[in-house]
C-alpha cells in the first residue's frame, strides 16, 4: 500500500507547484465575496392573509435554508394603499392596516439589521396569521425590544415620511405590481410563482459559494407563469372600486375623526 518513496517525491513536487500556481494566478472574478448577492424584494402589506401566509410559512424558509447569505432581502410594507393628494394614506384593510404597516416600516428603520427587524416583524405578521392582530405589541416584550423608539416613530411625522418612501417605491415598479404578496427577485417579479422563490434566487445567484440548499432544490421546478394564482392574494383594486372605496373610506375617517378616536 502506498507510494514508494522514488514515486513520492514527483508527486510532492507537483502539489507544491499546483498550490503555487494557485497562489501566483489571478483569482476568476466570480470568487465568493466578490459575487454580488440577489436582491429579494418583498411588496405586501400587512393585513392581506395572503401576505401573511407568504411570510411565516414561506418567507422564514430563506433562513432555515441558509439561503439568506447569497441575499439581500428588503421588505415593503405598503401594497396596495393609496395615497390622497394631501398625502393622506388609505390602506386596503382599513387604517389597522395602515398602522400596521407604519410600525413595520418604523422597525426596518430603527432597525436597519435583517436580523434584529426581520424576528419582530415575523412576530407581527404571526399574530395576523393568528387572525390576532391586535395583539402585535406582546412582539415587543417577546423579543426584548424596547418600544419607545418604534412607538415615537409610528405616532410621528417619520412613521408617515417612511410610508410615503414606500408608497413611491411601489408605485415606481417596473412592471407594476399586480397583488400582494409581490415577490421581485434580481428586478424580475415572480408572479403567481412566488413561493418556489428559493429557487429562483438559487439560479440567479453567479457566486461559488452556492449553499446546500440550493443544490438540494430542483431547480427545474421553475414553472412559466401562466395561471393564475392558487393561493389567496390580495389584488389591486378596480378604479372604480377604489374611487368609491376611497370615499366610503373618508366619510368613516371623518366620522372616526369627529368621535375622537386614533387612526
Ligand atoms: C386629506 O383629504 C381628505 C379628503 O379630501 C380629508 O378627509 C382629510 O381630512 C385630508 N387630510 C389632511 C391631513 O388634510
Amino acid at each position: 500500500m502506498g507510494f514508494n518513496s522514488k514515486a513520492r517525491t514527483p508527486l510532492f513536487a507537483c502539489i507544491v507547484l499546483l498550490l503555487l500556481a494557485s497562489l501566483l494566478l489571478p483569482q476568476p472574478a466570480a470568487g465568493s465575496s466578490t459575487a454580488p448577492k440577489v436582491t429579494l424584494d418583498y411588496y405586501y402589506e400587512t393585513l392581506c392573509p395572503g401576505c401573511a401566509n407568504f411570510f411565516v410559512n414561506h418567507l422564514i424558509k430563506l433562513f432555515d435554508s441558509g439561503i439568506h447569505s447569497i441575499v439581500d432581502l428588503k421588505l415593503h410594507p405598503y401594497g396596495n394603499a393609496f395615497v390622497l393628494p394631501n398625502t393622506t394614506i388609505l390602506c386596503q384593510h382599513g387604517p389597522y392596516e395602515c398602522l400596521l404597516n407604519t410600525v413595520e416600516a418604523c422597525a426596518i428603520d430603527e432597525w436597519p439589521e435583517l436580523n434584529v427587524h426581520f424576528p419582530f416583524i415575523y412576530c407581527i405578521e404571526s399574530f395576523v396569521h393568528e387572525h390576532k392582530h391586535t395583539e402585535w405589541e406582546k412582539c415587543f416584550e417577546k423579543l426584548d425590544l424596547d418600544p419607545k423608539s418604534i412607538t415615537n416613530c409610528y405616532t410621528g411625522e417619520r412613521g408617515k415620511k417612511l410610508e410615503l418612501q414606500y408608497a413611491a417605491e411601489t408605485e415606481a415598479l417596473q412592471p407594476p405590481h399586480q397583488y400582494v404578496p409581490w415577490v421581485v427577485v434580481d428586478g424580475q417579479p415572480l408572479y403567481e410563482d412566488y413561493e418556489n422563490f428559493l429557487s429562483y434566487i438559487c439560479k440567479a445567484y453567479k457566486g461559488v459559494a452556492v449553499p446546500k440548499a440550493c443544490r438540494e432544490q430542483s431547480l427545474n421546478t421553475i414553472r412559466t407563469r401562466k395561471s393564475k394564482p392558487r393561493r389567496p392574494v390580495c389584488y389591486m383594486e378596480e378604479k372604480s372600486a377604489l374611487s368609491a372605496r376611497i370615499r366610503s373610506a373618508i366619510a368613516s375617517w371623518m366620522q372616526k375623526m369627529n368621535m375622537g378616536a386614533l387612526l
